[in-house]
């Protein structure tokens, strides 16, 4: 049995999302365990690009079989949409090769419309997912188990009354509106409904016959709601914690996979003490079109930290890195590394020497410049994890795997 847990290690968008469509490539089934549309995985084949929000990145592989399980939030509305993103371009995954568990609390608009009004101090996504998971906490939240058993609209209407009161003191002409989204809601847990069932079976199975099981983590380790920059962080368990919680069948991880980026972004609000405010910070925005997937806002940008990527692999116990967008760094002539905190808890930088070729695509290690090679040698002394996955370039085939899980 092999199992491979990828993890984002910082705020997330650290390029998952390339990591396991590449890695699906040799897995029998790819989970995800937490999150919801909140996430954008970004998957690039040649020239096409798929951005994937509550679909595992194992769609696109033939062959794999793709589990959303109950530590997820699942909008169904947009899973659609998704769908029907992937049925436009001839990929068209059957209840054979998807499956959502009945246990994944569903997102639904009342969570969207409450999201919209009241997360803007956190800079949410706007997908109502801390909602969903507020309502899972205090149960009253929706399953999707209750796609099968015809209790959908009762707990819908059992959810609008808890939060009514909120909304009549806050947006009291939302009614029409609300059961008009909610009419749309109902109609696309009709298109969901052949997807949803206990996955637990099956992946127990999988495990059980030895089969490669790769976990597709969502967000970062710093937006962990336990783990994280709390209060600005999700609402789910990003660390590896959350993989067993949500999924809920016991498996050693063996292989425990960070997916670092070179230097560090953040979307939405919080401390980021190593953000780069001026002209630095919007040089590495351009060169790394850091623009969310989900909402296309711009990403902050700052230096790679090494002292909370420590904190992340305590939590996490990551086995390798998987470094991407070390191409984004060509150019640079220096680059700084925050490698702890003074007494004022302020980042304590090295400096390194930049390299100006361009490495896009980079056939092996050795053909990197020795300054590259330098920083990479810098990251892994310092956090002693190796790196076993190299990205130089958006697409699955500029990468260097240098261990891989199967
Ligand atoms: P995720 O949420 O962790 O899956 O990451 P996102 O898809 O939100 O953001 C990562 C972005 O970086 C996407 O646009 C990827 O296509 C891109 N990307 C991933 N790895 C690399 C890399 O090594 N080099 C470059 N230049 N781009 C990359
Ligand atoms: P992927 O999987 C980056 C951030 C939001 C906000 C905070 C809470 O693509 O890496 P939420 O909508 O979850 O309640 O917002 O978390 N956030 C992300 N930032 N990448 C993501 O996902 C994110 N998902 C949520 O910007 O700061
Ligand atoms: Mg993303």
């Amino acid at each position: 049995m092999t199992t491979c847990i990828v993890m984002g290690s910082q705020w997330g968008d650290e390029g998952k999302g390339k990591v396991v469509d590449l890695l699906a490539r040799g897995a029998d089934v790819v989970v995800r365990f937490q999150g919801g549309a909140n996430a954008g995985h970004t998957i690039w084949h040649g020239q096409r690009k798929v951005v994937l929000h509550q679909l595992p990145s194992g769609v696109l592989t033939p062959g794999c079989l793709n589990l959303v399980g109950n530590g997820s939030v699942v909008d169904p509305e947009r899973l659609v949409e998704e769908l029907a993103e992937l049925a436009a371009i001839g990929v068209r995954p059957g209840p054979d090769a998807l499956a959502v568990s009945s246990l994944a609390h569903l997102v639904t608009p009342i969570h969207k419309w409450v999201d919209g009004l009241a997360g803007g101090h956190i800079g949410t996504t706007g997908r109502g997912i801390g909602f969903a998971y507020a309502d899972k906490a205090r149960r009253v939240g929706v399953r999707a188990g209750a796609l099968l058993d015809g209790t959908l609209a009762t707990a819908i209407a059992q959810q609008l009354e808890q939060h009514q009161p909120w909304l009549d003191a806050h947006d009291p002409g939302a009614g029409p509106e609300l059961l008009r989204r909610i009419e749309l809601f109902t109609r696309a847990c009709d298109q969901l409904r052949p997807f949803v069932r206990d996955i637990r079976p099956e992946l127990h199975d999988a495990l059980q016959a030895g089969s490669n099981v790769l976990y597709e983590g969502a967000q970062g380790a710093l937006l962990d709601l336990d783990h994280g920059t709390y209060p600005f962080v999700t609402s789910s368990s990003t660390a590896i914690g959350g993989a067993l919680t949500g999924t809920g069948v016991y498996t050693p991880f063996e292989h425990r996979f960070a997916v670092v980026k070179a230097y560090t972004t953040r979307v939405g609000n919080g401390p980021f003490p190593t953000e780069l405010h001026g002209p630095i910070g919007e040089d590495l925005r351009a060169r790394g079109h850091e623009y969310g997937a989900t909402t296309g806002r711009p990403r902050r940008c700052g230096w790679l930290d090494l002292h909370l990527l420590r904190e992340a692999a305590r939590t996490s116990g990551y086995s390798g890195i998987a470094l991407t967008k070390l191409d984004c760094l060509s150019g640079l002539p220096e680059l700084r590394v925050a490698t702890g905190r003074d007494a004022d808890g302020q980042p304590v930088y090295a400096t390194l020497p930049g390299w100006s070729e361009d490495i896009l695509g980079a056939p092996s290690l050795e053909a990197l410049p020795a300054n590259a090679r330098a920083y990479l040698d810098f990251i892994t002394e310092q956090l002693g994890v190796p790196i076993s996955i190299l990205s130089t370039g958006p697409d699955r085939d500029q990468t260097l795997v240098l261990e891989a899980p199967w």
